[in-house]
């Protein structure tokens, strides 16, 4: 595990940006899963600024949402679909996000993650962490052998998505996720984290024991993971650490 700690969340976003451009660089046909949510889009704004310049081409590129809502239509503000419409600003070869309006979600989400899986898998992962510790919608209490499935989201998640649906009681209740499993299946998994109030999480989830309690503790396991943090999400971290 590698923990880069940066200045500021700008930095956390040069850095994020250059992981991805190196995978698709390295690999113009990359599979990338990428996260929605505040930490990823200022990273997600370097990427377009990228293209623009040419220093950066994304046409081969496939994109897989990690996770979405159940139970709502697609173009209801708040789905990660639109957040992907309103954030991604990037000419992909292909974005694939499980369909938030599907009659059966756990058959939607079994299929998209069986057809990732078939695809090759993700080449680079990238998370976000919730408060929570969750990963993805991977919620408290998840095993490290979760696969993709329907899940009930914690209130913190509903609360974190509130802005985006009009109210907290707008939000959907249920979430599909891929599983912890098929998230440590990614080649190289990246994890972003900014600002004091993920300190606390962000250091159980590095230092403290592999627990179902807190999920992104579960990617200590995985051989290739870098987090990169700004100093505020990183002050409790004791040791910031190199290969
Ligand atoms: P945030 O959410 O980026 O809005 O803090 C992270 C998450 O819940 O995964």
């Amino acid at each position: 595990m590698r923990v880069n700690v940066l200045p500021d969340a700008a930095a956390v976003a040069l850095a994020a940006a250059d992981a991805i451009c190196e995978a698709v660089r390295v690999r113009a046909d990359a599979r990338l899963g990428l996260p929605t949510g505040g930490t990823p889009i200022l990273a997600y704004r370097e990427l377009a600024h990228r293209e623009q310049l040419d220093e950066a081409d994304f046409s081969r590129t496939t994109v897989y949402a990690i996770d979405e809502f159940a139970g709502i239509p697609n173009a209801t503000a708040g789905t990660n679909a639109a957040f992907y419409r309103e954030h991604l600003r990037i000419q992909v070869q292909r974005l694939e996000c499980p369909d938030s309006a599907a009659a059966d979600p756990n058959a939607e989400i079994h299929g998209f993650a069986d057809a990732m899986r078939r695809a090759g898998g993700l080449d680079l992962c990238v998370l976000g962490i919730g408060a929570n510790g969750h990963v993805a919608f991977n919620e408290p209490g998840c095993a490290r052998d979760s696969r993709a499935r329907v899940v009930t989201l914690e209130d913190s998640s509903r609360r974190a998505h509130a802005g985006a649906f009009g109210g907290r009681d707008r939000v959907p209740e249920h979430g599909m996720t891929l599983g912890i499993a098929d998230l440590l299946e990614a080649r190289r998994v990246l994890v972003l984290a900014q600002g004091a109030h993920k300190a606390d999480v962000v250091r159980a989830a590095i230092e403290g024991p592999q627990t179902p309690a807190v999920p992104a503790s579960w990617l200590q396991s995985h051989s290739d993971v870098t987090w990169l943090l700004d100093q505020a999400a990183a002050s409790p971290v004791s040791t910031p650490r190199q290969p």
